[in-house]
């Protein structure tokens, strides 16, 4: 386990084998569909590639990047997007893929937006959900794992850019955001 760790929360072998289930739904509730896959830049990549290799069907990919943390483990409530998705997404059936949703004012302003722009279909996933924390409401499609409200990094998820290739998630220790 990494030393800026307290614990390991999902092990390599519990996300693999959840992200295969998700994307075994995913695929059947698809069938006959082409899937927009929206990643949200950067922290969704990991769980973005993985989920797209257990999905069984037409797939397209797209990114857009969003304001997040940066330094800090507090969300702004604040959204700006850095980078827009490069498709047209009238008429696509969108799925949103998204690290983790914790306060929820991210994914509240971007659902909305997507539909706006005429997506025949807008559903959710996300790797992992921290319902303690939530201000405002999201409904999520796809649920990899509800967590408690404890800061997580790996797998795609950081504390300023820091520790997004650990193959697993585990609890960042205090010491290391506090500091
Ligand atoms: P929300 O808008 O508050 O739901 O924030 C979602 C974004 O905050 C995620 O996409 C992450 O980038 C970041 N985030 C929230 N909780 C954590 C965490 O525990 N570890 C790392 N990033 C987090
Ligand atoms: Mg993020």
């Amino acid at each position: 386990m990494h030393k800026d760790l307290q614990e390991i929360l999902l092990t390599e072998e519990q996300i693999h084998a959840r992200v295969q289930e998700l994307g075994a739904r995913i695929t059947a509730d698809y069938a006959g569909k082409k899937i927009l896959m929206c990643g949200i830049l950067k922290g969704a990549v990991t769980f973005f590639t993985d989920l797209a290799r257990a999905i069984d069907g037409p797939v397209l990919f797209d990114f857009m990047s969003c304001s997040s943390y940066g330094a800090s483990a507090q969300s702004s409530g604040f959204v700006k997007i850095r980078k827009d998705l490069d498709s047209e997404v009238k008429g696509q059936d969108i799925l949103i893929v998204e690290d983790i949703i914790d306060t929820g004012v991210t994914l509240h302003k971007l659902v909305p937006l997507l539909e706006d722009r005429g997506a025949h279909s807008v559903k959710l996933a996300t790797l992992l959900s921290k319902p303690a924390r939530r201000k405002v409401d999201v409904p999520v499609d796809y649920n990899g794992f509800e967590i408690p409200d404890a800061f997580v990094v790996g797998y795609g998820l950081d504390y300023d850019g820091r520790y997004r290739n650990l193959p697993y998630i585990g609890v960042l220790k205090e010491e290391i955001y506090t500091k």
